[in-house]
């Protein structure tokens, strides 16, 4: 069975409530719903950039949206409420390391208070709901070692956003125990799965500071790529790669949310990570032309040099498995920039289509 298939089997006229619609994961998440047959309520705060994704494919076509704050609980939780969702996707947060350091406070809010409106949401819902909370691979404790972390490993971070993210992790199991506890199944009817993956890439991220488009943007103008850290390992994948996972986690959480109401992984294969020098290379390479300058940056603040995640419960539980290798996802993300720009929500469904017609 091809992945279309499989995924409208569990979304195809159902109503999905998904906070972070406006980003980056949530504009391409929002056309993947769409072309799913899903009924899509979006609620997060406005794009911050004229040229965000969500602009580019008139993300207003493809969902009932709500701009609002997931710090206000009273208003999240009368939308989830009013909305009687069958799905519940929460990716709404301050994804920035570099800007959690300058508002550590506003991270935590919206990382940790924010989560927890959700789950006061979940729990005001009455009604069988699944959900699937986004974290990510920077939850790990980072002991800069090289072994992958397992769902299983010490939770932790050391900037604030990978810390609140924690936090946000943490909490998140006290809420399954203590109000959506497996045991009482019967009562509450939800299943809550956490979903944790790494650095992803595809067409249309315009956020500042993120390696991608700042290739983007000199590759462009004709200038040198400036990169930071050229020596860090990451994990980079195709935002397309991690999100079929969160998807198939939801199908599986709707046949059987006892046994997936767990956190998960997503990540590429594990030999299969780059430093921030290689993508680099093969993005000038899919280009066509360019060059890097490797600028020596003083003070700099503290970010992990490397991380890498065990992938092998996403791959026996769920049959998941990462589709596109890095120098594909790179190609992909590349190829989108230099072509969507007449359509970009058709280019990016096409692109969706392309990645959904494969088997499961
Ligand atoms: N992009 C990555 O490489 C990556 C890696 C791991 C995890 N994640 C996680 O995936 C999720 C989506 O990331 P992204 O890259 O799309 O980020 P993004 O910055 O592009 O989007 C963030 C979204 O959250 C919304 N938001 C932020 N603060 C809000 C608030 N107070 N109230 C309501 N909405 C608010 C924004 O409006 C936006 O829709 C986040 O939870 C992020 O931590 C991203």
């Amino acid at each position: 069975m091809v992945k279309t298939d499989l995924l409208k089997k569990a979304y195809q006229g159902k109503k999905v409530f998904l906070t972070g619609h406006t980003g980056f994961k949530g504009s391409w998440l929002l056309l993947m719903l769409h072309q799913l047959g899903a009924i899509v309520k979006g609620y997060s705060l406005a794009p911050v950039h004229q040229n965000d994704l969500y602009h580019q494919i008139n993300g207003d076509n493809f969902c009932d949206s709500q701009i609002d704050d997931i710090r206000n609980q009273e208003t999240l939780i009368k939308s989830m409420v009013d909305f009687q969702p069958d799905f519940v996707i929460h990716m709404a947060a301050q994804a920035l390391v570099i800007d959690s350091y300058k508002a550590p406070v506003e991270t935590y809010q919206t990382n940790v208070m924010g989560t927890i409106h959700v789950l006061e949401g979940l729990r005001k819902l009455n009604k069988p709901c699944n959900s699937i909370i986004i974290t990510t691979d920077k939850v790990y404790w980072n002991f800069e070692r090289d072994t992958p972390y397992k769902e299983t490993d010490q939770l932790g971070g050391y900037d604030p956003y990978s810390n609140s993210k924690a936090a946000a992790d943490i909490t998140i199991n006290s809420y399954q125990k203590s109000f959506f506890n497996l045991d009482n199944f019967e009562e509450h009817q939800q299943g809550i799965s956490t979903v944790r993956s790494g650095n992803v890439i595809g067409g249309g991220d315009m956020a500042e500071n993120r390696i991608i488009p700042d290739c983007v943007k000199s590759l462009e103008n004709n200038q040198p790529i400036s990169v930071r850290n050229p020596n860090a390992v990451r994990p980079w994948q195709h935002v397309l790669d991690p999100l079929y996972g969160y998807l198939l986690l939801g199908a599986k959480l709707q046949e059987e949310p006892k046994k997936y109401s767990e956190a998960f992984n997503f990540g590429p294969e594990t030999e299969d990570v780059n430093t921030v020098k290689e993508l680099v290379e093969i993005a000038i390479k899919s280009w066509g032309h360019g060059e890097a300058s490797f600028p020596k940056i003083t003070n700099k603040l503290h970010e992990a040099g490397l991380l890498k995640l065990d992938i092998e419960k996403a791959k026996t539980q769920l049959g998941w498995k990462p589709q596109y290798q890095a120098e594909t996802a790179i190609q992909k993300t590349i190829e989108w920039y230099k072509n969507a720009k007449p359509n970009p929500a058709e280019y990016t469904l096409n692109q969706i289509e392309e990645f959904l017609a494969t088997p499961a």
